[in-house]
């Protein structure tokens, strides 16, 4: 007999993190999964970073902005959209600074229902604007901060037939609890700490849930640190009191007033975390660092895990594990970019050998 060898198409495999999970999440045979096969994102050892932190603490970077539509979004928005479609819902709205907008709108197009996405006017990144109108969704701009949309849809999906995907839905959280089984899988134990961006608070909240139910599943022993990181000129889980006008570079967690609040107080206190306030300028510095020296580009608002990291370098135990959660891609915001890089285009070069040399610096 001759043996034929056919490559393994199968190989490695990834089908969409509802498969991947699906004893750990609430869906059944029935539930139509809408899925662009999002989840099983790296988790980049950063050794530069790791470096400025010293004293042998392993740093990572989970780079969830290398879900389908660049944000950890798509996590939830797999499950809220599978669980409406079940339901029998033919329009999904949310209120957004860009990213959930964007992951609301591509779901929902896959699943053939309409998304509505109201914005605050004037503080979207371009590149999620793109997204969501090209997806295809009703896109409403207020004028008013993300606070304010968030109310409008309350109210919206209380009174009419839309229903509400901002991660007030419970399954929002059920599906972004999975970065953390996907962290835990791959140090095959949890780190010491997790540094998060906090923004609506749903995501920091999300991850202690899954980290808590690995645990209570025998796939790891301990439980991290949860470490929230907030803008300063949002910080309101910091100062303990909502932020009527709240202000930062990082637009996507410009938020004063957060939904899930009381959760993510109590993921902060369960693993004796805590929340702390980063300045725009320190913002500013770790996308910087992200992008020139560990080649990880993201939007201003993921780099403020790093930059709280770093903040708080010389409280991380010596040899500690640290998971960074990059939440967003860098394109989604190349206005910011562009203006905040050190490297300006040097323009207007003559297309000669001896031109381009000095330029050069030959
Ligand atoms: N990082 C990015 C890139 C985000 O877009 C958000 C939230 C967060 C972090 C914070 O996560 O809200 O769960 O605490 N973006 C929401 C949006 C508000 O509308 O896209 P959180």
């Amino acid at each position: 007999m001759v043996a034929i060898l056919t490559p393994n198409l199968t190989h490695n495999y990834w089908p969409g993190l509802i498969e991947a999970y699906r004893s750990f999440l609430p869906v059944s045979s029935s539930t139509p999964v809408v899925t662009l096969l999002e989840g099983n994102t790296p988790l980049i050892p950063v050794s530069a970073i790791a470096s400025q932190v010293g004293r042998g603490v392993k740093v990572y970077v989970k780079f969830d902005s290398l879900n389908p539509t660049g944000s950890f979004k798509d996590r939830g928005m797999t499950l809220a959209i599978s669980k409406a479609k079940e339901e029998g819902a033919e329009a999904v709205i949310c209120a957004s600074t860009g990213n959930t907008s964007a992951s609301a709108a591509a779901y929902a197009s896959r699943a053939g229902m309409q998304a509505f996405v109201i914005i605050p006017e004037g503080y979207v990144a371009l590149g999620k604007l793109a997204q969501a109108l090209l997806y295809g969704a009703q896109v409403i701009a207020i004028k008013g901060n993300f606070d304010t949309a968030l109310q409008i849809v309350r109210d919206i999906s209380a009174n009419y037939p839309v229903t509400l995907v901002n991660s007030l839905n419970p399954y929002r959280l059920e599906g972004q609890k999975t970065g953390a089984f996907e962290v835990v899988d791959s140090l095959r134990s949890a780190p010491d700490w997790l540094c998060i961006p906090v923004g609506n608070a749903g995501n920091i909240s999300a991850y202690w849930m899954g980290f808590c139910q690995y645990r209570e599943a025998g796939k790891c022993r301990r439980l991290p640190q949860m470490m929230g990181f907030q803008a300063a000129g949002a910080a309101p889980l910091v100062q303990g009191k909502p932020v009527a006008a709240p202000e930062t570079i990082a637009t996507a967690i410009r938020i004063g007033n957060p939904a899930s609040w009381d959760k993510a107080i109590a993921a902060a206190n369960a693993s004796k975390g805590e929340f702390n306030s980063v300045t725009d300028e320190d913002i500013l510095a770790a996308y910087r660092l992200l992008a020139s020296q560990e080649g990880i580009f993201c939007e201003p608002a993921s780099a403020i895990s790093v930059a709280g990291l770093l903040q708080l370098k010389e409280r991380v135990p010596s040899g500690a594990t640290v998971v960074c959660v990059v939440t967003g891609n860098g394109l989604k915001d190349p206005d910011c970019a562009i203006n905040h890089s050190k490297n300006g285009v040097k323009s207007s070069v003559a297309p000669d050998l001896e031109a381009m040399a000095k330029v050069m610096g030959f």
